[in-house]
């Protein structure tokens, strides 16, 4: 009965969507990949991930890209971004920083954006447990300013999750949480 219900669930917030791209955006560690396969099941959606676009096309790793420089990896994350937004029925788990570069927004609100809220001490101990190399992931202060920094800007989502739970759990919080905002103003999907 409950699968049933979850189902419908499913169904009538895929429904709701109009084949509108949803963007997970959050801090390293805030489970975007994770959560993002789960969501693209449920609703019948491709998923990517643009820090695995980004190694594929360019042919080298994430730090090896930051050692050019970051403005070459963040140029890079804006073509790819680009390169997704005309395409419909996306699930898009971005990398932590997309949110840093102002252009990336314009490509970002072609769609819902999703903000998956966790702690930095979470995220700390996440991803203590975590293999894939980060640049930017240097001490647990250095982590909790950097999410000082770009607080006010995951804020500018249009749906908020604390992210806190399994993967599952956060996957069906964040259908939830999109059912409500439509159903609270169905404009504020975009038109494509
Ligand atoms: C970054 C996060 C990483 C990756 C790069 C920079 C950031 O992605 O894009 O290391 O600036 O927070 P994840 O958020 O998927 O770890």
């Amino acid at each position: 009965m409950i699968l049933l219900e979850t189902l419908d669930e499913h169904q009538s917030t895929s429904f709701m969507l109009k084949n509108t791209n949803l963007y997970l955006i959050g801090m390293m560690g805030s489970g975007k990949s994770t959560v993002g396969q789960h969501l693209a099941t449920a609703l019948g959606y491709q998923f990517f991930d643009t820090d695995a676009l980004i190694m594929q096309i360019t042919r080298q790793t994430i730090p090896e890209l930051f050692a050019t420089g970051e403005p070459t990896f963040r140029a890079i994350e804006t073509q790819v971004l680009a390169q997704l937004t005309p395409h419909t029925r996306l699930v898009v788990a971005t990398g932590g920083g997309v949110v840093t570069q102002l252009p990336n927004w314009a490509y970002l609100h072609t769609g819902i954006v999703v903000w998956l809220e966790v702690p930095s001490k979470l995220l700390w101990q996440r991803l203590s447990q975590d293999t894939t190399q980060r640049p930017l992931l240097q001490t647990s202060e250095h982590l909790a300013e950097l999410f000082k920094q770009r607080e006010a800007l995951y804020r500018q989502a249009d749906v908020i999750v604390q992210a806190t739970a399994c993967p599952e759990r956060v996957c069906e919080q964040v259908l939830i949480a999109i059912q409500e905002r439509l159903a609270q103003d169905a404009s504020s999907i975009p038109v494509r």
